[in-house]
C-alpha cells in the first residue's frame, strides 16, 4: 500500500486531501494541531470506508519539535505500514488572516514565516530519509504570492508564500536523480476554515470575492485536492517543479 504524509488533516483542504487519496486506496498519516478530535473524524471517516490512516498532533511553528514529529512518523510507518516508506508529501498546514504591515509584530511574522515556510522547509528535508524514491511532493501555495495579487494586509502571508513557491523548482532539481516530483499548488480564496473561520463568520464577503473569479464562486476544499491528488499521482509523472494556480480563473 502506497502511503502518504498529509500535513493539517483536521480540517479544510488538508481533511479534503485526506479523504481523496484515501479514496485512491492510499493509507495516510494526518495531522493537526489544535484540533485533535477534527482529525479524528478524517480518520474515522477514512476507516469507515475501509481504509488506514493516522493522525499525528504537529506544531510547525515548533521547529526544535520536528525530528520528534518525523521520529513518530517513523514509529507509525513500522506498526501500520510494516516498515513502508512515504511515497507521497503534501505539505498543507497553514495559518492566514490579515495583518497590516504598519501593524504586525516580529511575533506574529515569525508564526507565518515558520508555519508556512521554515516548518515545511525543514520537514520535508528531515523526511527525505523516509521518502521513497521516485514518489513525489506537493506544497500548497497560495495565489496571493502569485504577480499582481497584491491585497492589503498579507505582506507576512503572501512572502512566506512565495518562498515555498520559490523553492518548489529548487527541491525538484536536487530530487530528480531520486526520481521524486515536487510540485506546488497555489489555491484562490477556498471555502475552509482558515482566517479564524471567517468564510462561516461572515458569509456576506463570500459574493464579493466570487465576482472577481471567473467561474463565478469561491473554491470548495475538494477542488484543490483533486489538483494535489492529481500532482502525486503518475497521470502528472512528467510534471515537476511546476506552481499551479487552482483559483477558478481569479482576477482573469
Ligand atoms: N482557504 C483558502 O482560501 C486558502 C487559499 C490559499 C492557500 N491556502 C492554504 O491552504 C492550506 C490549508 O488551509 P485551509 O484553507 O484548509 O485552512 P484550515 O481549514 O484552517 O486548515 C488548516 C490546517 O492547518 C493546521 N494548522 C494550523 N496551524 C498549524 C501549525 N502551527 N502547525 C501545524 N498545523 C497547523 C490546522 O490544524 P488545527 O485545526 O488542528 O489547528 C488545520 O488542519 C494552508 O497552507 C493555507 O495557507 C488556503
Amino acid at each position: 500500500m502506497a502511503v502518504a504524509l498529509v500535513t493539517g488533516g483536521s480540517a479544510g483542504i488538508g481533511q479534503a486531501t485526506a479523504l481523496e487519496l484515501a479514496k485512491q486506496g492510499i493509507g495516510v498519516i494526518t495531522t493537526y494541531r489544535s484540533h485533535k478530535s477534527e482529525g479524528d473524524d478524517t480518520i474515522a471517516k477514512i476507516e469507515a470506508e475501509g481504509g488506514t490512516a493516522t493522525s499525528l498532533p504537529l506544531d510547525l511553528n515548533d521547529i526544535a519539535g520536528l525530528d520528534d514529529f518525523v521520529s513518530q512518523v517513523r514509529a507509525e510507518l513500522a506498526i501500520r505500514w510494516e516498515g513502508a516508506r512515504l511515497d507521497y508529501l503534501v505539505n498543507n498546514a497553514g495559518v492566514g488572516g490579515p495583518a497590516m504591515f504598519a501593524d504586525i509584530t516580529e511575533e506574529e511574522f515569525d508564526r507565518f514565516h515558520n508555519v508556512l515556510f521554515k516548518g515545511p522547509y525543514f520537514l520535508t528535508q528531515r523526511l527525505l530519509p523516509l521518502l521513497a524514491d521516485n514518489g513525489a511532493i506537493v506544497n500548497v501555495g497560495s495565489s496571493s504570492a502569485l504577480p499582481s495579487r497584491v491585497s492589503a494586509g498579507y505582506s507576512a502571508y503572501a512572502a512566506a508564500k512565495g518562498a515555498l513557491h520559490t523553492v518548489t523548482g529548487f527541491w525538484a532539481k536536487e530530487l530528480a536523480g531520486r526520481g521524486i516530483r515536487v510540485n506546488t499548488v497555489a489555491p484562490g480564496a477556498t471555502r475552509t476554515r482558515i482566517s479564524d473561520d471567517a468564510f462561516t463568520k461572515m458569509p456576506e464577503l463570500i459574493p464579493a470575492i466570487a465576482e472577481g473569479i471567473a467561474l463565478g464562486r469561491i473554491g470548495e476544499p475538494e477542488d484543490a485536492a483533486r489538483v494535489i491528488s492529481f500532482l502525486l499521482s503518475d497521470s502528472s509523472a512528467w510534471i515537476t517543479g511546476q506552481v499551479i494556480e487552482v483559483s477558478g480563473g481569479e482576477r482573469l
